[in-house]
């Protein structure tokens, strides 16, 4: 089982390096690259066809391209993440990421939303996969545990 991240720049690793992390955790090989759709179309393109990864997460800030030409590239899932920047606060890239024609879908995720793009990511796999299924379940309910636990202790520290 492999992902590859494909980043638009190294200074998209400040969030990404979340869905990498998720990724680890879940036991999901990771094939990290920086390549941009517009400054390095043709590394783009030779990553994409040479890839052996199942699931393709692409982020990109500003014009963010990077998922849809990914997209367009491949027929394997493109789950898209688009970042955060200046002066647009990631609306010019999430809105470049989700807008793509009928027939080339990505799986758009939130602004910066590298850890849902992971463990998107990590759901699709566990269609095929009942190890990483059943760890999917054990997430969930690690987290409501920790609701809980947040949840008794705000009513323990604050009186009304
Ligand atoms: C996008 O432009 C990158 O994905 C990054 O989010 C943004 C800025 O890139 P740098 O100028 O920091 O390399 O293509």
């Amino acid at each position: 089982m492999k992902v590859a991240i494909i980043m638009g720049s190294d200074s998209d690793w400040g969030v990404m390096k979340a869905a990498a992390d998720v990724l680890k955790n879940f036991s999901v090989d990771v094939e990290l690259t920086v390549t941009s759709a517009h400054r390095t179309p043709q590394k783009v393109h030779d990553f994409v066809k040479n890839s052996d990864a199942q699931i393709f997460i692409a982020a990109a800030g500003m014009a963010a391209h990077l998922a849809g030409v990914v997209a367009s590239l491949t027929t394997k899932p493109v789950i898209g993440v688009p970042i955060n920047s200046e002066p647009f606060k990631g609306l010019d890239a999430l809105l470049s990421t989700v807008q793509m024609p009928g027939g080339v879908p990505v799986a758009t995720m939130a602004v910066n939303g590298a850890k849902n793009a992971a463990l998107f990511a990590v759901e699709i796999l566990a269609l095929q996969d009942d190890t990483l299924a059943k760890k999917l379940i054990s997430y969930r309910e690690q987290m409501a545990a920790e609701i809980e636990f947040k949840d008794k202790k705000i009513q323990q520290d604050v009186s009304l």
